[in-house]
């Protein structure tokens, strides 16, 4: 079915913290050139965000800062809006969850469902905390890992050792916040029996979305194939929506199940506030003429894509048509972290950066983690914005509007007869309508953008290769021919960049007083500014980043990875237990190693090793050398001289760098990875025994 009406949803981001490039670069800017494009070719379309203000993200982030949940969502929401508005990202509504319209509309979602027998009752043992009363989410719950036996695991993973784990596992389970031991107790919850739509959902995802990105599609595969089953859609919280039937006293919603139904709540709130502009809720959410498409990052699939569509297909909604996730972008090689502060915060950038919001837009959409994780770095933001940006768009747009100020008053001259290679220039770029259709209809917008920089690229070329500010010496009619080609060209480039750049595009559409009666259906054609026509006030369309600027950026992270190290040994260091022992050994064992005292002599780096320590002993036996790779912890080996350590006598010496190196010095590991020579507190003879 072609369809003319779009419904368009961006995941609702948690408002406990800023957002990030990360989520713009992986939901908000390619949701929000989607959205244009299709307002741009006269589509009717609807796109609903907001923030999710339930969950424990939240939660815990009002401990963190001392102040209520409500104080943080507060806080937050208007931050994420604010970020979100002057970025561009054109939603009809951003709202929040903790709306008194979400709160009703997600309590009656759950009552109808209820009422329908769409839910499981089951009554399971779950930890709790005797002196607060409250139930405890696994990321609450802490302990010994049963794996590496490291203090604490939380009760989903060992961040240690990595393993996956359930709250059960965990040793000695104690409350996260308050450290107080766990036990036990009855709740009844709520499920959503999954299971009852594994057969449709089969057929509805595996058969007949082959369409959606190999990335989502896989996850559902594997999700299916691993056999549904159902999920708890209510939880032990303080925070939520309280769930709306008898006997669920200080039970909420669970943020999952109420945080998709802010789409459609969204819409309500916003249809019900101007009928005359968007017509009813229903029209986007239950009409089959409305096409729904949600944008998430990956972490999302399952719930868009799995739950989300059991829960709409039960009550009689539209079901999603497509669910473009992008995959994770990182930061500098490292994997972006709100706890940890690992990120480019959207209110620090419009500081740091005021004014350059196309630039970011630009970087996060060439570089997007469309098929696979993408790394950002500042010097690619740099070398987009030096390279092509300015020097290649903005160069080009710059050279044919100073050049028409220059030589026809400001005014688009006419056009002569047209050459060969002008022929080829134009033929060049006549499908780029076509060619940009078809790849924003397909999501891929990465490419798209490609096309609209390599439309300035033939501009910039054409330019270059022409050559008016020479030609203006001897031919004019030629010049004319040129600038009025060059003209045509900025004003197609005003019109494809607009869904990517919006606000470049509406100061070169500006700049060229364009007719607003021209759009994208225009794009394509030459004809776009007549003869005579006069052109408004010229500006550079970008601006170099000087290296400063980059550098502070830089600066800053090295600041935070800084900190971060310390705060993780810290964490190691309180977390520390000593290894288990070791299988029992003899004492005839014991006696093979010949354990001596040396007095340290001389202390040195080995010459182009990074971990070796090569050591001069005064063993009291003619003295030895040994080597030691203990480098790391001994920035200033020469604190070692003049102490007496242990060594092991009688290993077989063994060549290092070129060195002999006669035994092995003793040492014990730090919690921190450190490494710390044993050294003997009251002087005995070198060469003496250990045993
Ligand atoms: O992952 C997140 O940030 C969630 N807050 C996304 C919710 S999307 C939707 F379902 F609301
Ligand atoms: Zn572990």
């Amino acid at each position: 079915m072609a369809f003319n009406r779009t419904l368009i949803t961006a995941a609702l981001p948690y408002a406990n913290g800023p957002v990030h490039i990360g989520h713009l670069a992986g939901v908000y800017v390619p949701a929000d050139i989607y959205a244009r494009y299709l307002r741009l070719k006269g589509q009717e379309v609807l796109f609903v965000g907001g923030s999710d203000e339930h969950g424990v993200p939240v939660t815990i982030r009002a401990r963190k800062e001392g102040i209520t949940t409500q104080q943080v969502v507060d806080r937050y929401h208007e931050l994420i809006k604010s970020s979100f508005e002057q970025f561009g990202i054109s939603y009809d509504i951003y709202s929040r969850t903790t709306s008194p319209i979400h709160h009703q509309f997600a309590a009656d979602y759950f009552r109808a469902m209820y009422d329908a027998g769409q839910f499981v009752e089951e009554t399971s043992e779950q930890f709790y905390d005797p002196e607060t009363g409250h139930f405890l989410t696994d990321r609450n719950i802490r302990g010994e890992c049963p794996r590496c036996h490291s203090l604490g695991a939380y009760g989903d993973q060992c961040e240690k050792c990595g393993a996956t784990l359930s709250p059960d596992e965990l040793i000695n389970p104690y409350n996260a916040e308050t450290g107080n031991a766990l036990a036990k107790k009855e709740t009844k919850h709520w499920y959503l029996p999954l299971d009852r739509y594994q057969a449709w959902l089969e057929d509805w995802i595996l058969n007949n979305h082959k369409e959606w990105r190999p990335n989502v599609y896989g996850q559902c595969k594997s999700w299916l194939d691993g056999g549904l089953k159902p999920r708890a859609v209510t939880r032990d919280l303080d925070w939520g929506i309280p769930v709306p039937v008898e006997g669920a006293e200080g039970k909420v919603l669970y943020v999952w199940f109420d945080a998709p139904i802010g789409y459609i709540s969204n819409t309500k709130e916003l249809c019900d506030a101007q009928p005359e502009k968007y017509g009813k809720w229903e029209k986007w959410w239950k009409q089959e003429d409305t096409r729904m498409i949600h944008f998430i990052g990956k972490d999302n699939i399952v719930f868009h894509c799995i739950v989300f569509p059991a829960m709409l297909k039960a009550q009689g909604y539209n079901l999603p048509d497509n669910v473009p996730a992008n995959e994770f972008l990182n930061l500098e090689g490292d994997k972006i972290s709100t706890s940890r502060n690992w990120a480019v915060w959207l209110n620090e950038y419009l500081t740091d950066f005021p004014g350059k919001q196309d630039v970011l837009r630009y970087v996060l959409t060439a570089n997007a983690p469309e098929t696979k994780d993408n790394d950002f770095t500042w010097a690619d933001f740099q070398a987009r914005n030096n390279n092509e940006l300015v020097a290649i768009y903005g160069n080009f747009i710059n050279r044919a509007l100073v050049l028409t100020g220059k030589y026809f008053e400001g005014k688009v001259p006419a056009c002569g007869e047209l050459t060969e290679y002008d022929k080829q220039t134009i033929e060049e770029f006549k499908n780029v309508k076509a060619t940009l259709e078809q790849l924003l209809d397909n999501f891929r917008f990465r490419d798209a953008l490609k096309e609209a920089m390599n439309l300035a690229r033939i501009g910039n070329k054409y330019l270059a290769d022409t050559e008016p500010w020479k030609l203006a010496k001897t031919d004019m009619n030629r010049t004319a021919t040129i600038l009025h080609l060059s003209l045509q060209i900025a004003a197609n480039l005003a019109i494809a960049f607009e869904p990517f750049l919006p606000f470049s595009s509406g100061k070169l559409k500006n700049m060229l007083c364009l007719d607003k009666s021209i759009g994208w259906a225009d794009l394509g054609r030459i004809d776009l500014l007549r003869a005579g026509h006069a052109l408004g006030e010229v500006s550079l369309l970008f601006e170099k980043i000087e290296d400063a600027a980059i550098q502070g950026q830089l600066d800053r992270l090295a600041r935070i990875k800084k900190e971060n190290e310390a705060a993780a040994q810290e964490e190691a260091l309180k977390n520390w237990r000593p290894e288990p022992v070791k299988e029992p050994t003899t004492i005839d064992e014991f006696d093979k190693m010949d354990i001596r005292v040396a007095t340290v002599l001389d202390c040195q780096p080995v010459k182009k090793s990074e971990r070796l320590l090569q050591f001069t002993l005064d063993d009291g036996m003619g003295g030895r050398t040994i080597l030691s790779g203990i480098a790391q912890s001994y920035p200033d080996p020469s604190v070692l001289v003049g102490k007496q350590v242990l060594f092991i006598a009688n290993f077989p010496p063994r060549k290092m760098m070129g060195i002999e190196s006669q035994g092995m010095i003793l040492s014990a590991v730090d919690a921190d990875g450190k490494l710390v020579v044993t050294s003997v507190s009251s002087p005995v003879k070198n060469g003496t025994a250990v045993g």
